[in-house]
């Protein structure tokens, strides 16, 4: 299956550095790479980031996502994205469930289970989060909260399960510069891949990354692994030569 790499801006940008980081992606990007790649970006910059795409063509190659949507169709929910709004800005991909989200912002897996029933409803690929804290890890959970996070999604969306990406991100290693080893990373994958199989006769095209401070120097390594499918990159989608690094560890 081919690799996807995709970039999680987080709260970062700004109209003229975005401008800047897709001219840098479209150069490095002038030969179609033969993974997929993603950029989700902040929704006040969707439509921005659709528009320069449509002038680079080397630009084609990048889809776009967002990175995160409401649980509800539509309505008096302030501050909210709903799914409708992010496929009518050629939305691709949306993450759920990042840990930034269940951490800061109180979302369950219940909520997270909504919010990707919403996404698949449109036709938009949510990249499901999942991964245990550091305490979690060190007190020997990491499987069962993993599971756990996972189970509530797959209870929720039933056989469209096969149309999800999960990402495996273990929340002590975003943005601290601790990486899990690939044998680490991998051994968790097998876990989530093993949960999709038990719940899908498709689980062999769910694709599943890993995130948590993966970078140029780091991500063959973790790619290499069977059941790693790709990554979820943050810091280092920022720096174009980085994110260009990454993508070509997965071509
Ligand atoms: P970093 O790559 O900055 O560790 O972030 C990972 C992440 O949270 C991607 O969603």
């Amino acid at each position: 299956m081919k690799k996807l790499i995709a970039g999680n801006w987080k709260m970062n940008g700004s109209l003229a550095a975005n401008e800047e980081l897709l001219a840098a992606l479209a150069k490095g990007l002038e030969q179609r790479p033969s993974c997929e790649v993603a950029v989700c970006v902040p929704a006040p910059y969707l439509m921005q980031i659709q528009t320069l795409k449509s002038k680079s063509p080397a630009l084609a190659a990048v889809a776009v996502g967002g990175q995160d949507v409401s649980g509800h169709a539509a309505g008096a929910y302030t501050g909210e994205v709903s799914a409708a709004m992010l496929k009518e800005l050629n939305c691709r991909f949306v993450i759920v469930g990042h840990s930034e989200r269940r951490q800061y912002h109180a979302e369950t897996d219940a909520l997270v289970a909504d919010k990707t029933k919403a996404a698949l409803a449109e036709g938009i690929t949510p990249i499901v989060c999942v991964g245990e804290t550091l305490a979690e890890r060190d007190a020997g959970r990491t499987e069962e909260v993993v599971k756990r996070q996972l189970a509530a999604v797959i209870h929720t969306n039933g056989h469209c399960i096969s149309e999800v990406v999960v990402a495996y991100e273990p929340v002590w290693a975003i943005g601290t510069g601790k990486t899990a080893s690939p044998e680490d990373a991998q051994a968790v994958h097998a876990v989530l891949r093993a949960q999709l199989k038990a719940a899908t006769d498709q689980s062999g095209r769910i694709k599943i990354l890993y995130g948590g401070s993966m970078n140029a120097a780091n991500a063959a390594a973790l790619l290499a692994q069977p059941d790693i499918n790709g990554g979820l990159i943050g810091g280092a989608s920022l720096k174009a030569a980085d994110f260009l690094k990454i993508i070509a560890a997965a071509n």
